[in-house]
């Protein structure tokens, strides 16, 4: 399908928005981008390209629908958000705000989440390779621990035992489903009985709270069955003595960037070796079209069977348990956009374009897991421009071959000039800044929170 872009007049800046991957956009950054397009050009001019604007109010939307559905299913239940996603500490605070809880991966995140006022009952420790210092400071907060091998268990247990004032170490026991035998994290059953049975001798410093496991991919289904594995330990620890009390059951849940039929006719009609410069389609791409918003996944995780004919929801509220959440991309669905300044086109031997922009692939990282990603960029004309359909691909100032932020050729009805703009809607989770670096000594791109003023009117400051 071509790409007609409505260019749509601000000042001297015109908003071309694309027709083939559309970016989904949450109304009130849409609206920004159309009425702003002149101060998009100024905040970039004065902090440096590329450049994230954060918006936290997209953050306590998404956590109050997954909090609606919960609710609705009355089900006990704790949100911890997965920091990992994004490292904002904005967002940080949106959480604290909430009342939700963080899920921390390593000591600076449990920092972080600390200095926005998250209180340390509220953190929730994932990940396979946890420090010695990372541990205590868990323990010392009363922070929970998702315990990934009976290795990291007796590291735990000797520090525990060693420490100055007596404390439980509060744990959750992280399960390594039968979808993922071959996962290094997690425990198999053997392992996660062994860990059973030393609990029920050492509660004097463990205060065992139930079981956690997380998936890779994005169905419920997966989901679904990895929790009914899970509650056979349910069973097994309280027959050993124990009283779990909660299964936690990690992140995963979808979010969408563009829309679905749309994304299906891409994936079958402009998915081919000719629509990419390096004539290679990726051989997995995010479901960026997926039929499942986060809260019709959560529903139906939460409606499937457990067991004959009982639901998820039925089986937590008749054995009161708590389910746990950790959701990362989910979370910060919408919560942030990247906008890259344009510094030059190129026409390439094949008639090709490249369109260089001041910033890398390490700012909008998808080519690095060699895939793409497929949400085409608004373009923000900051002169005049004139129509002159093009294909192009975008590619980093570095001078790396694979700095490359989009193999895919892009239509553009107008060719992007220098100082133009390309927006990135949509790049909070993951996206925007997991690899970030000073190669080149560039410095690190800024966050900037966004904080509505008056309606349609906001105020950016530095995120920190
Ligand atoms: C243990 C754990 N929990 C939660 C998450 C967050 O997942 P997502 O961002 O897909 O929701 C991850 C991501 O890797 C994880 O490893």
């Amino acid at each position: 399908m071509p790409n007609v872009s409505t260019p749509i007049s601000n000042n001297q800046t015109k908003v071309h928005q694309p027709t083939l991957l559309t970016p989904l956009l949450d109304p009130a950054i849409g609206q920004f981008i159309r009425d702003h397009s002149q101060r998009l050009i100024e905040l970039v001019s004065q902090h440096g390209s590329p450049l994230n604007l954060i918006w936290p109010h997209a953050f306590k939307a998404n956590t109050a629908a997954l909090q609606s559905v919960l609710k609705k299913y009355d089900v006990n239940h704790v949100i911890f958000y997965g920091a990992k996603a994004n490292k904002s500490q904005c967002l940080l605070r949106a959480a604290e705000d909430l009342g939700i809880g963080v899920d921390v991966s390593s000591i600076h995140e449990l920092n972080a989440a600390r200095r926005a006022g998250t209180p340390g009952a509220l953190l929730c420790a994932t990940g396979p390779a946890k420090t010695a210092v990372f541990h205590r400071a868990l323990v010392e907060a009363g922070s929970l621990i998702c315990v990934d091998s009976l290795e990291e268990f007796a590291h735990l247990k000797a520090l525990v035992k060693t420490m100055q004032v007596a404390v439980q170490a509060r744990v959750l026991l992280r399960y390594r489903p039968q979808s993922c035998l071959a996962s290094r994290f997690g425990m198999g059953t053997d392992d996660v009985l062994e860990c059973l049975r030393q609990l029920t001798e050492e509660g004097e410093h463990f205060h065992f709270e139930g079981f956690h496991f997380h998936l890779g991919g994005y169905g419920y289904e997966t989901r679904v069955q990895a929790f009914r594995e899970v509650t056979a330990f349910v069973e097994a620890a309280h027959e050993m003595g124990l009283n779990p009390s909660m299964i936690d059951m990690g992140g995963g849940l979808p979010i969408r960037y563009v829309d679905p039929e749309i994304y299906n006719s891409f994936l079958q009609n402009d998915n081919k070796p000719g629509h990419y410069y390096n004539h290679s389609v990726p051989e997995s791409f995010y479901p960026y079209g997926g039929s499942l918003t986060a809260s019709q996944w959560l529903e139906l995780f939460l409606e499937s069977d457990h067991s004959s004919g009982r639901s998820i929801a039925n089986y937590l509220k008749s054995r009161t348990l708590t389910l746990s959440l950790q959701p990362g991309r989910s979370l910060v669905d919408q919560a942030a956009i990247s906008v890259f300044r344009v510094t030059r086109t190129k026409k390439l031997a094949d008639n090709k374009t490249v369109i260089f922009v001041e910033g890398s692939s390490f700012s909008a990282c998808e080519t690095w897991f060699a895939s793409e990603y497929l949400v085409d960029p608004i373009l923000i004309s900051a002169t005049q421009s004139h129509r002159d359909p093009t294909q192009a691909y975008i590619a980093g100032h570095s001078c790396l071959d694979d700095d490359v932020i989009s193999y895919r050729l892009i239509n553009f009805e107008y060719l992007p000039q220098p100082g133009d703009l390309l927006i990135y809607a949509n790049t909070a989770g993951y996206q925007m800044d997991l690899l970030e670096n000073e190669f080149h000594r560039h410095p690190l791109p800024r966050r900037l929170m966004a904080t509505c003023c008056t309606q349609g009117h906001y105020a950016f400051s530095p995120d920190c």
